[in-house]
């Protein structure tokens, strides 16, 4: 797969404010991964996301050293309307964003900006409003909505765009936990599909780590760990201390290995379906069905 998004030696400081809040990032994405971003409060998740979507430093002052590249052109050298054919981020808080009187129009307005064909921005609307489940929304108020749909209804604006990375800030942080499940099915869909690179920085990470194939941690401003999402968390003692909890079953599984009732070699669980699999031999062994 090729290299999409790539870091080097990245520093960006916010205009008065003393510490880096980004130092020595680097940082390669493959097309089509499925990148999730954790870490404890404040130690750079958003400002990563703010310079892959340029919005560091097209929308703020600071000091910026390195270079953040997409499809190998640095986005210091984009302009807003190339930038956003090519990324698209979405907020943890939906309502900051819409400025239209329906969900409908919210949609195409960006479409109509970049000019668009009418049957394009109708194919393009129709899809995003299906995976996004807002089909019955179109003619609503954006807000007079719950909060959750509110969300599904910003993610599905960046989808309309259609760019080719999409990543998502804390998206479910604001909403109930019925709405939450609703977010996770979408990024569920679209890993499925297969079209996107996505990043998610998410503090949910029972939700987020059977979806990430690979998973970062900030701490400081600094990337200090970036693997396969199985990698990142057999180290659970390393990321308590980071404020980080693994899924519970990949814990429980540990435990168990940790206790000798798994083979040593055995692949941890990431999700419960995968946890039953190899747990249920443990029990048919003892008789128990
Ligand atoms: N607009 C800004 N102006 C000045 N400093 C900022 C700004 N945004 C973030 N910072 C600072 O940059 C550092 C990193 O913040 P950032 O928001 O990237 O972290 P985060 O990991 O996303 O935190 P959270 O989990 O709270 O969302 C912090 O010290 C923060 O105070
Ligand atoms: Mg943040």
């Amino acid at each position: 797969m090729e290299t999409i998004i790539e870091i080097q030696n990245l520093e960006w400081k916010y205009e008065n404010t003393k510490e880096f809040a980004l130092k020595g990032i680097n940082l390669q994405v493959k097309e089509h991964s499925f990148v999730g971003v954790v870490g404890a409060n404040e130690q750079g998740k958003t400002s990563l996301l703010s310079a892959i979507s340029g919005l560091i430093p097209h929308s703020f002052n600071g000091i910026y050293r390195g270079q953040v590249l997409l499809f190998g052109k640095p986005v210091r050298e984009m302009d807003s309307l190339e930038l956003a054919t090519k990324v698209g981020l979405v907020f943890s808080d939906p309502e900051a964003q819409f400025t239209a009187m329906t969900v409908e129009e919210e949609l195409t307005f960006g479409l109509e900006n970049i000019g668009y064909s009418l049957s394009e921005i109708k194919e393009r609307l129709e899809w995003a409003a299906q995976i996004t489940m807002i089909e019955d929304l179109l003619d609503k108020s954006p807000y007079d909505i719950s909060g959750g749909q509110k969300q599904r209804v910003a993610i599905a604006c960046v989808l309309a765009m259609n760019p080719p990375i999409i990543m998502m800030d804390e998206p479910t942080s604001m909403i109930d936990p019925l709405g939450k499940r609703l977010i996770f099915d979408i990024l569920r869909k679209l890993k499925e599909e297969k079209k996107h690179t996505l990043i998610v920085a998410e503090h949910n990470v029972e939700q987020l780590a059977p979806l990430a194939d690979e998973m970062i941690l900030m701490s400081a401003g600094q990337i200090v760990r970036h693997e396969s999402t199985l990698e990142f968390f057999t180290n659970p003692l390393y990321l308590r201390e980071q404020g980080i909890l693994p899924p519970e079953c990949t814990e429980y599984a540990q435990w168990l290995n940790h206790e000798g009732y798994l083979p040593i070699e055995t692949k941890l669980p990431l999700e419960f379906e995968e946890a039953v699999k190899f747990i249920r031999p443990l029990f048919e062994k003892r008789g128990v069905k």
